[in-house]
């Protein structure tokens, strides 16, 4: 796996079950992911040096984020390495202009959206479907960063290379997942919903509560239908907005994603197995939710967050808490680990789960 954050260490931990053992190309030694395997190649992951001593020895080669430039995971498929996903497909998940495109072409609805290269194109696109408008970064974005709202014209651009779309009303965000086999089989865990925070997923429940079956259907057509237009191999998350005209996709990662992490405990087969299943082209594990509500807290670092202090007082307030922790160092809104709780009751499991995660941050100090 290129790459070595949570991700990567909680892929780890389901290969270890299934007897097998990840190798990573990590940026530093302290990678959280680095910090339990012993397979690790130090390098960056733009180096196609790095990479290619990296692949040697692979069967094959998965990504924990989407930072490998395409023209690289083209030089390692032209040397026969087992690039999952493949290079054409990870470029819709790497490069936002060309998925909004993409997606428009197979008829799937998103944002009004377009290209821009300067004020006065954001200024238009505001008068012409009116503001606040949302600027993205075109590639390279997460957690909110790379993502600008604006009721009018800025003075500049916030960055180099950034589109422009409309700002959506949302009623909820959802998320769809779903595994994809080279030779074709699929499997999909059931819509679940996010909760964003300044750009930053805090909480998933799933299955989605407050949405009808017909529209989790839907999702879930659209979310299947990517992968196989696509071409996507691997674990395909599909963020998506519910607007009053509908559902709209707003983002696709063809990893693992903080929207599946409920699977670890909430479903029979987690993300993190499926997706080494699904890139070995390995028989695809049931997807079944296992109880009628799990809520997955994530815990963002607070001001003096000191887990190694708070978490047997954690563990203690909330004994059925499902915790874990990233091995990161601590900083205030870092994704630092996260809290799973399953259950009969929306409310009561997601209290629950925020209390486990407000005495890990320290909050009640
Ligand atoms: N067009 C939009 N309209 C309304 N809200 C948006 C829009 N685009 C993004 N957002 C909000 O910002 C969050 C982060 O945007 P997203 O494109 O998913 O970037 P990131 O890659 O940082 O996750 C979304 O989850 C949503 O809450
Ligand atoms: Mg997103």
């Amino acid at each position: 796996m290129v790459g070595a954050g949570q991700l990567a260490r909680m892929t780890h931990q389901a290969a270890v079950d299934l007897g097998m053992s990840l190798r990573l190309l990590a940026e530093s030694p302290t990678d959280g992911a680095a910090l339990v395997t012993p397979d690790v190649e130090l390098g960056a992951p733009d180096d196609l040096a790095a990479l290619t001593r990296f692949a040697k020895g692979c069967d094959v080669v998965t990504f924990d984020h989407e930072h490998v430039p395409t023209e690289h995971l083209r030089a390692l498929e032209d040397s026969d390495v087992a690039v999952r996903p493949g290079a054409d497909a990870l470029l819709f998940a790497q490069d936002k202009l060309a998925q909004r495109r993409r997606l428009q072409e197979l008829g799937i609805p998103v944002p009004v959206f377009a290209p821009v290269t300067s004020v006065a194109d954001v200024a238009r696109f505001g008068e012409e479907h009116g503001w606040p408008v949302v600027v993205k970064a075109v590639r390279g974005g997460y957690d909110g960063r790379g993502v600008w709202f604006y009721d009018e014209p800025p003075d500049s651009l916030p960055g180099p290379n950034v589109y422009v779309e409309a700002k959506v009303p949302l009623l909820h965000e959802l998320a769809v997942q779903v595994a994809r086999r080279p030779s074709g089989g699929t499997r999909a865990w059931p819509a679940v919903e996010t909760v964003q925070q300044d750009g930053i997923c805090v909480e998933v429940v799933a299955p989605a509560p407050r949405i009808s079956p017909a529209l989790s259907t839907d999702a879930e057509r659209i979310a299947l239908r990517v992968a196989s237009e696509l071409d996507v191999v691997g674990v395909l998350a599909v963020e998506l907005f519910e607007a009053p005209g509908g559902l709209l996709v707003n983002e696709l990662a063809m990893r693992p994603h903080n929207s599946g992490h409920w699977s670890i405990e909430g479903s029979v087969t987690s993300q993190f197995e499926q997706h080494l299943r699904a890139v070995l082209d390995w028989p695809l594990g049931d997807t079944s939710p296992l109880a009628p509500v799990t809520v997955m807290v994530n815990l963002l670092g607070g001001r003096d967050t000191d887990l190694t202090r708070t978490l047997p007082p954690a563990l203690e307030a909330v004994p059925e808490a499902h915790v874990h922790l990233y091995g990161k160092e601590p900083r205030p809104a870092r994704k630092l680990g996260h809290v799973t709780v399953l259950g009969d009751d929306v409310v009561e499991a997601r209290e629950r789960a925020r209390t486990a995660v407000r005495v890990l941050r320290g909050d009640d100090e």
